[in-house]
């Protein structure tokens, strides 16, 4: 894998990589993308393959502007209500797909289509200079831990992609908050730094997080076990015991191994560090023969919620 520093020069390589049908992850504010030219079905073909994803489970589909975005689905009013308040920025919607160049194995042959325009402005760059939309899921195998820094892609997809493109630590670190558009009842697939009350507000009422059941997959990520470090994690423990691996919400209790995800308390500090975190008390459990990850309760406001259900799907079996 090459490594590719952030330059007008950088883009550009990083732009011909994905045009020759490439993998190149890149950063986004929330976390890093493995990124394909969405009209290559060579390039999402080989997306599927090196995140070993099911191929029913669609990726979303990156765009440098809104515009640009109307060319591969139908917004509807509130759909464009959403983007034009979160976009550039960590929101995907999902809409009704428009035919177009976008190969169909990247949504899943649905007839919906999930759209997102990052606000990391190398992210927008690079889709600009690709002069097409990039499909891209999180950088990380299928239901593992997510990566979040360029250090963590580099230890987790070395010897799996063609190259990165450093951005630094992703600003954010959780993924998009996803809401589907596409149905009468518009309704939160996944939790995100945009929070159910932010969208509630913006949409002037109260909308529903919708896990879906699974005669009806749509976020197949959803429903199962994913973001799953290597080490067994034991949520909302209290009381750390000496040789245990915890990682805290507060001040680090004293003579206890780990990290804390906040000295503060600070909930958007916790989900910027929760995933990279996770992989460094990942590396100490295994250097430690297995011992699990304890981890303090989180309060599930705010951003805490994303926080909650990624470390619940994390321990689902
Ligand atoms: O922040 C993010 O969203 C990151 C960065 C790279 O943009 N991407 C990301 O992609 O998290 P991924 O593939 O890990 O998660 C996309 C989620 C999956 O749960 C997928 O099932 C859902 O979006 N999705 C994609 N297209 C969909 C569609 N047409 N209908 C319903 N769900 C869809
Ligand atoms: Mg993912």
């Amino acid at each position: 894998m090459k490594i590719i520093e952030n330059s007008i020069e950088g883009i550009k390589e990083a732009a011909e990589i994905l045009t020759s049908n490439g993998i190149v992850a890149f950063p986004t504010e929330t976390v890093y993308g493995l990124g394909a030219n969405a009209f290559s079905k060579e390039a999402v073909t080989k997306l599927y393959e090196i995140k070993r994803r099911p191929s029913f489970n669609p990726l979303i589909i990156h765009v440098s502007s809104y515009d640009m975005a109307k060319e591969y689905g139908i917004f509807n009013y509130t759909a464009e209500k959403l983007v034009k308040k979160y976009w550039p920025g960590p929101l995907t919607i999902i809409v009704k797909k428009k035919k177009s160049k976008v190969v169909e194995a990247a949504t899943a042959k649905l007839e919906t289509i999930a759209l997102r325009c990052p606000r990391n402005i190398i992210a927008r760059k690079l889709i600009r200079e690709l002069e097409k939309p990039i499909a891209a899921p999180s950088a990380n195998k299928s239901g593992k831990l997510t990566c979040t820094s360029p250090g963590d892609v580099f230890a987790k997809l070395n010897n799996s992609i063609d190259a990165l493109l450093n951005g630094g630590d992703a600003e954010l670190g959780l993924e998009s908050t996803v809401v589907d558009c596409s149905v009468e009842k518009p309704c939160i697939h996944r939790l995100g730094n945009i929070t159910l009350d932010e969208i509630s507000s913006c949409l002037e009422y109260k909308i529903a997080f919708s896990l879906q059941s699974e005669k009806q997959i749509k976020s197949p990520g959803q429903l199962l076990k994913h973001y799953s470090p290597d080490a067994k994690l034991l949520l909302n423990q209290n009381k750390p015991n000496r040789g245990d691996i915890f990682l805290s919400f507060g001040p680090h209790p004293k003579e206890i191994d780990g990290l804390t995800l906040t000295e503060s308390k600070n909930l958007e500090e916790a989900a910027k560090n929760l995933f990279t975190f996770l992989h460094i008390l990942d590396r100490m459990s295994e250097a430690k023969g297995g011992v699990p990850i304890k981890v303090a309760p989180i309060p599930s406001i705010g951003v805490g919620a994303a926080i909650n259900d990624r470390l619940l799907r994390a321990v689902a079996k």
